[in-house]
């Protein structure tokens, strides 16, 4: 069947948020296409999400892996995961320090017995696999955090603390995957735990897939990415399980916005906040939310 693939940087009130909307877009479209070629040459689902969040989180410009954003004592803790639809299969590391590309290690922990890793655990599993250390601290995010730092962290929350990145394909075999990863909602208390490594902000099985970024309390109160994909399993079109889940959200106030595929190949997304930064690969032509 036709490969499909969505990604996102990211979401917001603001389309130069995270440097100007052409130069995001075009970035964008540079990593969706490059993913995109890999699922036609036969990559898996699995693979592919892989790829495009590797691609994501070097990336400065958004919020995962180098570029994440400083939690309120200055230090960098990333979350990721990865939900294989085909075998329904969840891993993820929560809060991991000084590693360049935390989907690597939920990659790893796919075929693990243990399958979802915290802080010490997850630096450990990184020195087992030599993976070499790795600082992913760039000069603005140290900026944006000495700026917060003058007001001790009281002004609305900064644009980045909507950013995470993710991804979202169906392979040529009809399998689908979902990976999210992110530096967190930003300058927040240590030990906070984001959705994005629980199946709440990244869901995956044989009927649809689906990453999620925004506020992550808001995201875990909904349930969101499961609840989609139930929606779906449960007979429900994609269109319609993300129109029901957002207005629902909508209803509570919510902020976030998610990406999916389903079994079909049907591409959606949905955001209750002004910006989603996602391209998409249909088969045909690059497309994106970015007018
Ligand atoms: N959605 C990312 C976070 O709130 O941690």
């Amino acid at each position: 069947m036709t490969p499909k693939l969505i990604i996102h940087g990211g979401a917001g009130d603001d389309p130069h948020s995270k440097g100007s909307k052409a130069e995001t877009k075009a970035i964008l479209h540079q990593i969706v296409s490059a993913a995109y070629s890999k699922l036609l040459a036969g990559a898996s689902a699995l693979e592919t999400v892989i790829y495009a969040c590797q691609l994501l989180e070097d990336e400065p410009r958004f919020n995962a892996g180098t570029g994440s954003v400083l939690q309120s004592d200055g230090q960098i803790r990333m979350s990721a995961s990865l939900m294989d639809g085909q075998r329904q299969s969840f891993s993820g590391v929560i809060n991991v320090s000084r590693v360049k590309n935390p989907i690597h290690l939920a990659q790893f922990l796919q075929n693990s017995p243990d399958r979802v890793l915290s802080d010490y655990g997850a630096l450990e599993l990184a020195r087992e696999l030599n993976i070499p250390p790795y600082n992913p601290l760039t000069d603005q995010r140290l900026q944006e955090w000495v700026e917060e730092r003058k007001t001790n962290f009281q002004r609305k929350m900064a644009e980045v603390t909507r950013g995470t990145i993710g991804a979202v394909a169906l392979d040529q075999a009809g399998r689908l995957c979902a990976g999210t990863s992110t530096g967190g909602r930003g300058f927040e208390r240590i030990g906070r735990v984001s959705d994005s490594a629980t199946p709440a902000g990244n869901y995956a099985n044989a009927f649809a897939a689906v990453s999620c970024t925004g506020v992550g309390e808001d995201i875990l109160d909904e349930g969101l990415a499961v609840r989609i994909v139930t929606r779906v399993t449960d007979g429900m079109s994609l269109a319609d399980a993300l129109a029901k889940s957002f207005q629902e959200a909508r209803s509570r106030h919510r902020d976030f916005a998610a990406i999916a595929i389903d079994q079909k190949g049907t591409i959606g997304w949905e955001k209750t906040c002004p910006v989603l930064f996602a391209a998409y690969h249909d088969g045909e032509q690059v497309g994106d939310t970015l007018s």
